[in-house]
């Protein structure tokens, strides 16, 4: 694909998507966020073995947040089996944003709607195998570790404490899915868990290699060994079209029609089927919660050069 190795193009997709940030506005409802810069923007494309193009400071990093509900529901089916996993938690969209409360209670039984909103992937995350958060958190960062090749992947401490320390409405959902028997977890323990699935820190290449490995049906980017198997890698795709962007997901579809996930860090990992992973990072956020340059990115490559599976 014309797309690697061109610098120039990218560089100047970047440049242009930089204009909007002033637009957008870094999160601030996990205070450590809000310390980020939001005229930032980073661009890694990956593909055959190899970052093939990059533009902005890759090096930064950056927390996964809602990026992560991928992998713990990569996880979570790879464990249990889809059976188990989805007589938890749905498959359809909701139109709602990714923290909202009202399908749970209007919705009956109240089984959150799809693994991408909060209260969903809070119950995705309380069904990671291990005796111990350790334990669970263990098996979530080797998973990572072995889908990006960086074993130096871990949680940024202070990120995790600082949306902990606040998270009142993730421990809504979770006392409502409590009482409703959704969820079976201590709640404190369970967004211990999910705090720190969420600040787990990584850079662009990470989450391009990420992006690369689900494109190109869970196979391992220098061996091609499987590592994400390919039912669940199709599933995983599935839900980045149809709940990937949250209240967007549908506009972006139209837009870029690349299967694709957003957190509120300002992380975008793309996966263009059988063919590139891209990882994206621009905090400064749309209304809705996503990177309001980095779709802007998408949009761009998308267009010039043909990616939408549509
Ligand atoms: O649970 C939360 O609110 C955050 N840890 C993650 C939310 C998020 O990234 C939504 N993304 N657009």
């Amino acid at each position: 694909m014309e797309m690697c190795n061109d610098k120039e193009t990218l560089d100047t997709i970047v440049e242009e998507a930089n204009k909007h940030t002033s637009q957008g506005k870094v999160a601030d409802y996990i205070p450590a966020l809000s310390l980020a810069n939001p005229d930032t923007l980073s661009v890694a494309i990956f593909q055959n073995n190899n970052v093939c193009t990059t533009s902005g400071d890759i090096n930064e990093k950056f927390t996964l947040q809602s990026i992560s509900k991928v992998l713990s529901l990569a996880v979570a089916l790879m464990d249990l089996g889809e059976e188990e996993v989805f007589s938890r938690v749905g498959k359809e969209p909701t139109g709602d944003p990714f923290n909202s409360i009202i399908k749970l209670e209007t919705h009956s039984p109240s089984k959150p709607l799809n693994p991408m909103i909060n209260a969903g992937a809070l119950v995705v995350t309380s069904m990671i195998e291990g005796r111990t958060i350790d334990e669970k958190l263990e098996r979530l960062l080797s998973f990572i570790q072995e889908l990006t090749g960086n074993p130096s992947i871990t949680v940024n401490e202070d990120v995790a404490k600082s949306e902990f320390d606040t998270a009142y409405l993730n421990r809504s959902l979770c006392y409502f899915m409590k009482q409703h028997g959704v969820i079976i977890d201590n709640v404190e323990t369970l967004l211990e868990l999910y705090t720190k699935q969420c600040a787990i820190e990584v850079n662009c290449e990470d989450l391009a290699k990420i992006g690369y490995v689900i494109a190109n049906d869970g196979k391992d980017v220098d061996t091609n060994r499987p590592i994400i198997p390919l039912h669940i890698a199709r599933i995983l795709k599935t839900f980045m079209v149809t709940c990937g962007m949250y209240n967007a997901s549908g506009e972006f579809a139209i837009k870029v029609g690349i299967p694709a996930k957003s957190g509120v860090s300002g992380g975008i990992m793309a996966a263009v089927p059988h063919g590139v992973g891209i990882g994206i990072y621009g905090p400064s956020l749309d209304d809705k919660g996503n990177s309001i340059a980095g779709m802007k990115v998408l949009e761009a490559l998308s267009e010039r050069y043909n990616l939408s599976i549509f």
